[in-house]
């Protein structure tokens, strides 16, 4: 069979008001590049001509600006899932426009399957090469694609010839059975592959193939500040700390990392320590850092679901992938953050968040418990099933007004149980084996800024005793102070005597 070439517009045509659009791709990389973006222009007309039209949309993870981006602008998404970092569809979520379901990114795809977030109408994937029996070859990004695909009654393939068909073979694509029929994902170690290198559909269901030549729309790094370097190299020795003392196995184990600079600082500091032994990656996403890790052998393997590199970093990878191909493998969003596989290899993980308060509960997405940021993403698939689960951030924000420790987070992603290390520039909060009151010490002492760690002590003097001393009037009274006077610093613990 040959498919059909169409144009975006006559792809972005099979998308109907009403519908649910499932993407392949895992953040920019590998997501489709060119129909979304034409679904939106399709939007705009039907709001011209006074027709509503509206589409859920299903994802791996973030996305394009022409696929978030455009599809916001336009008014065109009535429902998303799960996570994503755009910021125009941040605002609509937070002008309360779109129906957003920030889950876990392990379980997209099987709430796909149970049917809890409705019907897939249609699957756009990004493919490097698709055969005429319906095997498609991924690029960058993988995600839910091998569901939706499954799922949606049509399928549209965008062929990116940007880097030919050197992506071929860097997949594993793999689908647990659903219960009750589900058995174990048998991944022992982070180079194992358990599936096929791509996707078999029924060719059938292609209802037409988009030609493009496009980067991914990676998104620029900033040059890490000295803030940054440090919790990078606090992280870093505690785990050379933990290593030392035979805590974690002298092989070292596993790392997942999350996104951003002080992922990028943590990986650089423990590339460069030579007590560190070489490790292996089981990620979410691998970021420049990682490759050059890989290149020089500090890095032996790295699992993911995604290459969420620059583009020059992307084409290095593929001007060299015989060196790569046994030294990568991307998985689909439920395999790469599955939590039975965290759990069985002994993931340590790294995550960042935006607070955290004195007993160990992180609230990760939402801005004075109200403003969603980004989403949980795959921060609690990791956290709750990892060996260690170390949070890290900033001890402040917005130029010191926003202590990022705080009495109660405004919003719990996860808890005092699966929290086990706090990190910021300030040091580092061990809260293993602590109770409650002994965790509340070593996070106000070694993690709170120095302009807020009387006025924490001074909380907890206010509060009443019990197993979790707390003030439930006070508790977001630096919250309190923040959306009323502009500064944390202004909290004034009288007004809860
Ligand atoms: N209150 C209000 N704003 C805060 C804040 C707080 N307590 N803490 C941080 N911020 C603001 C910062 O000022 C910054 O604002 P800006 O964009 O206007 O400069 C923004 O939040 C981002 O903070 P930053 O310190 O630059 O960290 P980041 O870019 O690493 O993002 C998260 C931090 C938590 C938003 C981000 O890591 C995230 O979305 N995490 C959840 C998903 C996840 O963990 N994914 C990885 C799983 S593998």
């Amino acid at each position: 069979m040959s498919f059909n070439i169409i144009t975006a517009a006559e792809a972005a045509s099979y998308v109907k008001h009403g519908y649910n659009v499932g993407l392949g791709g895992f953040t920019p990389a590998g997501t489709p590049k060119t129909v979304t973006a034409e679904i939106a222009r399709l939007a705009e007309a039907e709001h011209a001509a006074g027709r509503p039209f509206q589409i859920g949309l299903f994802t791996g993870a973030s996305t394009g600006d022409s696929c978030d981006g455009a599809l916001t602008r336009a008014g065109a998404l009535r429902y998303r899932a799960p996570y994503t970092t755009n910021g125009d569809f941040r605002k609509a979520v937070n002008a309360g426009l779109i129906a957003y379901n920030d889950i876990h990114l392990s379980q997209m795809a099987q709430e796909l399957r149970y049917g809890f977030m409705g019907k897939v109408d249609v699957a756009i994937l990004e493919a490097c090469d698709v055969t005429p029996c319906g095997k498609i070859y991924l690029t960058a990004g993988v995600g839910i694609a091998p569901t939706v695909a499954r799922l949606a009654d049509k399928i549209i393939i965008e062929l990116n010839t940007a880097y030919g068909t050197a992506p071929k073979g860097l997949h594993d694509i793999y689908e647990p059975l659903d219960q009750p029929l589900r058995r174990e994902v048998p991944v022992y170690r982070p180079s194992d592959r358990i599936g096929t290198p791509y996707i078999q559909v029924d060719p059938a269901k292609i209802v037409g193939v988009v030609e493009v030549n496009l980067p991914d729309e990676a998104r620029p790094f900033t040059d890490p500040d000295p803030v940054t370097l440090q919790i990078g190299h606090n992280v870093a020795q505690f785990l050379i700390s933990d290593l030392k003392r035979g805590v974690i196995p002298s092989c070292f184990l596993p790392l997942q990392s999350g996104v951003g600079n002080v992922a990028n600082a943590v990986l650089g500091a423990l590339g460069a320590d030579p007590t560190v032994p070489a490790f292996e990656m089981y990620t979410e996403v691998i970021q420049d850092s990682v490759i050059d890790l890989i290149r020089s052998g500090r890095c032996k393997f790295g699992s993911t679901c995604s290459l969420s590199v620059s583009n020059e970093g992307l084409k290095s990878i593929y001007d060299d992938i015989n060196f790569f191909k046994d030294k990568l493998v991307m998985r689909p969003s439920e395999i790469s953050n599955h939590p039975a596989v965290a759990r069985r290899i002994g993931l340590i993980s790294m995550n960042t968040a935006l607070e955290a308060d004195i007993y160990g509960n992180v609230n990760s997405t939402h801005v004075c418990g109200t403003k969603m940021m980004n989403g949980i993403g795959g921060s609690g698939d990791f956290t709750r099933n990892a060996y260690i689960s170390i949070f890290s951030c900033p001890s402040t924000a917005k130029n010191g007004m926003i202590s990022a420790i705080v009495p109660m987070v405004s919003h719990v992603d996860h808890n005092e149980h699966s929290v086990k290390i706090l990190i910021t520039e300030q040091g580092i909060a061990d809260l293993r084996g602590k109770s409650p009151m002994e965790r509340a010490k070593t996070i106000i002492e070694n993690c709170a800024h120095p302009d807020y760690r009387q006025m924490l002590w001074d909380y907890l003097h206010l509060s009443a005793k019990g197993h979790t001393c707390h003030h439930l009037r006070a508790a977001f009274g630096m919250h309190d102070a923040l959306m009323r006077k502009g500064d944390m610093r202004l909290t004034d613990w009288s007004e809860f005597a």
